[in-house]
Parts: structure tokens; sequence; C-alpha cells
């Protein structure tokens, strides 16, 4: 379903914009539902390393103020096959889902799961995740939420 409200979402790409989906963070997980301060900057330490992470920020149109975001965060891995071959899977995880409360329940966070499904499918084109014969590889997308917000990714 579309939302109403009207907004936009972008890919933070500046520090101001990076800043501001740490800032709606801070106010869900910390403030609100009283996650532990370090759990949340543990997780500015993991994004500054993380080159392969993609953070969306959703935005009220046309004031532009920040209103939710969203992360991506990429993986690989490799294993020996029993052939003793190469195996690489790439995965992606999706984390620190966060509209402000006055937002919710819109379809603001369908439109920044949406986009955030479809920058995983260009990144994954990107990478050749394409099988030899022209048929799309599969991609994995994990969601580690908090238990009751799993029915949210369900869908
Ligand atoms: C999770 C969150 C981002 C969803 O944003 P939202 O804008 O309210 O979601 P939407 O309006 O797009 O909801 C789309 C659908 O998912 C359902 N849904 C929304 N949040 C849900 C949840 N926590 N659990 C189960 N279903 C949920 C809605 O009921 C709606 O269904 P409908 O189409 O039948 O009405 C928001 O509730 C939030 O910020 N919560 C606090 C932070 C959090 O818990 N994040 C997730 C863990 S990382």
């Amino acid at each position: 379903m579309l939302a109403a409200e009207p907004h936009q979402v972008i890919t933070a790409k500046t520090l101001k914009e990076l800043a501001q989906c740490i800032k709606i963070r801070i106010i869900v997980f910390t403030h609100e539902q009283q996650f532990p301060i370090e759990a949340e900057l543990d997780e500015h330490v993991k994004d500054t390393l993380n080159a392969n992470a993609a953070h969306f920020l959703l935005q009220s149109t046309p004031s532009l103020m920040p209103i939710g975001t969203i992360r991506a965060c990429k993986f690989t891995s490799t294993q020996i096959t029993e052939n003793g071959l190469h195996s690489t899977k790439t995965y992606y995880k999706l984390t620190r889902f966060a509209i402000l409360k006055e937002f919710r329940g819109k379809h603001l966070g369908e439109a920044l799961v949406h986009r955030l499904h479809e920058w995983v499918l260009e990144d994954a084109a990107k990478d050749r995740l394409q099988t030899l014969d022209g048929t799309s590889a599969t991609v994995t997308i994990i969601a580690h939420s908090q238990i009751y917000a799993t029915g949210f990714y369900a869908r």
C-alpha cells in the first residue's frame, strides 16, 4: 500500500544525512525503547568501520524533516565445497529500522523497506550476482529484529 504522507527516501551520503539517521536511532532505540546508549554507540563505531553499510533516510516532504531510517549491511562468506571449490555467498542484513513515533502506522515503514530492497537488488546486480545462464541468483536478506517486529518483515 502506498503511504499517504508526502515523503521521500534518500541514501544517506553526507555526514549530515548520516547524523540525521543516527539521531533518529537514538530517539527511538535509546530514549523511547530504553536500550542502553552503549549499544547504539557500538553500532556507530561499526558503521564507521563498515564501508559495506548503506543508510537510508526517510524525509517528510517538502520540509525534508528526517522521520525514519533503516540500514543494510552487506556480508560475504567464502566456503570451500566438497569438491575443493570456493563458493562465495553474499547476504544483506536489514537493521536499525526506526520511524519517529508520530509518523508510524502510515505505511512509511513499507516505503523504507521497499527502497532498501531496491538498493539490495541494484547492489547485487553490480556484483554480478547473476548466474551464467542469465537467470538471477537468489539474494538473501536477513532481519534480526526484535521479536515483536518479525510480523512486519514477514509481509
Ligand atoms: C517497525 C517500524 C519501523 C514500522 O514502521 P511503520 O511506519 O509504523 O510501519 P508501516 O505503517 O509501514 O506498517 C506496514 C504494515 O506492517 C505492520 N507493522 C508495523 N509495525 C509492526 C510491528 N512492529 N510488528 C508487526 N507488524 C507491524 C502494520 O500494521 C502494517 O500492516 P497493515 O498494512 O495491515 O496496516 C516502527 O513501528 C518503529 O519505528 N518501531 C520502533 C523501532 C523498532 O521496533 N524497530 C524494529 C526493530 S529494529
